[in-house]
C-alpha cells in the first residue's frame, strides 16, 4: 500500500473513534510527558490500536495519542515519539505528523530535549526555535512524491512559523518565564556528541543540538502546516573539560522544566483556537 493510503486508512480509524476534529497537534520530547496533565477531556488511542503507526520503545516514551482541550482549543498530542535512531524508516518517524495533517491539524508544536552549545544558555532553559540544520542522514523526503501530500521542492525560508515564536516571546514576558530564542541542529544520534562535534556544531550555527524535530518539521511544512517548535537545554556539551551526559541528566531535566513549557505552550494553544 502507498504511503497516501496508509494514512488515509490512519485517519479513517482515528475519526472513526475520536469525535474531536483538533487543529492543533502536540508532540512532546524526552521527559516532557507531564504535558500531557494540562490537557482536558481526553480520549486516548494506544499506537498499537491504531494502523500504520509505528509502536515506541523508549524508556521516557510512553505510546499515545491523547485527544482533548486546552482551555477550548481541541488538541491531539503524542506522548512518547519515534526516533531515527530507534531504527525507524524516516517514513515511520514522520508518520504521524501525516496522520494528523490528514485529520486536520493545521499547527503543529515540537518539543524536545537539547544539548546547549551557545555559551549564554543554562541547564533548564527554553530555547524558542528559530530555524534548524538538517544533519539526519536520510532525507524524510527522499524518493517519489505524492503530490497529494506536499511539493516536489518545499519552501523552507520560515521552517518555524514566525508570529507564533513571536506570540510566545510575549506570552513568555507576561508569564515571567525567561526564554532563549536559537538555531537547533538535528542529527541521528543515539551517541550525544564528543566535545569536537558540539564545537563544530556550534560553529556552523547551532544553539542547541537533538535528535528528532527536523524529521517532523520537514514532512509539516511539506504538509503547508505551521510549525512552532522549543527546546529544553538539558545539558550543555561547550566546555573547556570533558562533560559527561547520562540520558538520566536528560530527562531529570526536561522533566524540571516541563512546567514552565506546559504554561507557555497552553497559552500559546489557546491564542491559536
Ligand atoms: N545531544 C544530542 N541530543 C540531546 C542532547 C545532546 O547533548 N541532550 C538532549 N538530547
Amino acid at each position: 500500500m502507498n504511503l497516501f493510503d496508509k494514512i488515509q486508512e490512519t485517519a479513517a480509524f482515528i475519526r472513526s473513534h475520536v469525535t474531536a476534529r483538533p487543529a492543533v497537534g502536540i508532540i512532546l520530547g524526552s521527559g516532557l510527558g507531564g504535558l500531557t496533565d494540562i490537557i482536558s477531556k481526553k480520549v486516548v488511542l494506544h499506537y498499537s490500536q491504531i494502523p500504520h503507526f509505528p509502536v515506541s520503545t523508549v524508556k521516557g516514551h510512553s505510546g499515545e495519542l491523547v485527544f482533548g482541550t486546552i482551555g477550548d482549543t481541541e488538541v491531539v498530542l503524542m506522548s512518547g515519539r519515534f526516533h531515527y535512531y530507534e531504527g525507524y524508516s524516516m517514513d515511520a518517524v514522520t508518520f504521524p505528523v501525516r496522520a494528523m495533517k490528514a485529520i486536520g491539524v493545521e499547527t503543529l508544536i515540537l518539543s524536545n530535549a537539547a544539548g546547549g552549545m551557545n555559551r549564554d544558555f543554562g541547564i533548564g532553559d527554553l530555547m524558542l526555535i528559530t530555524d534548524h540544520i538538517n544533519l539526519f542522514p536520510e532525507h524524510p523526503l527522499r524518493g517519489h512524491n505524492d503530490d497529494r501530500l506536499g511539493t516536489r521542492f518545499p519552501d523552507m525560508s520560515q521552517p518555524y512559523d514566525l508570529t507564533l515564536i513571536s506570540a510566545a516571546k510575549e506570552i513568555a514576558r507576561k508569564l515571567n518565564i525567561e526564554v532563549k530564542t536559537g538555531v537547533y541542529v538535528g542529527l541521528q544520534g543515539p551517541t550525544f556528541e564528543t566535545p569536537a562535534e558540539y564545537r563544530w556544531l556550534h560553529t556552523i550555527g547551532g544553539d542547541a543540538v537533538g535528535m528528532s524535530t527536523v524529521p517532523e518539521n520537514i514532512v509539516a511544512r511539506h504538509g503547508d502546516m505551521r510549525v512552532f517548535a522549543m527546546s529544553v537545554i538539558t545539558d550543555i556539551g561547550i566546555s573547556d573539560t570533558p562533560v559527561v551526559i547520562t540520558h538520566e541528566e536528560v530527562l531529570e531535566a526536561a522533566n524540571a522544566a516541563a512546567p514552565k513549557m506546559a504554561a507557555i505552550v497552553a497559552e500559546l494553544v489557546q491564542q491559536i483556537g
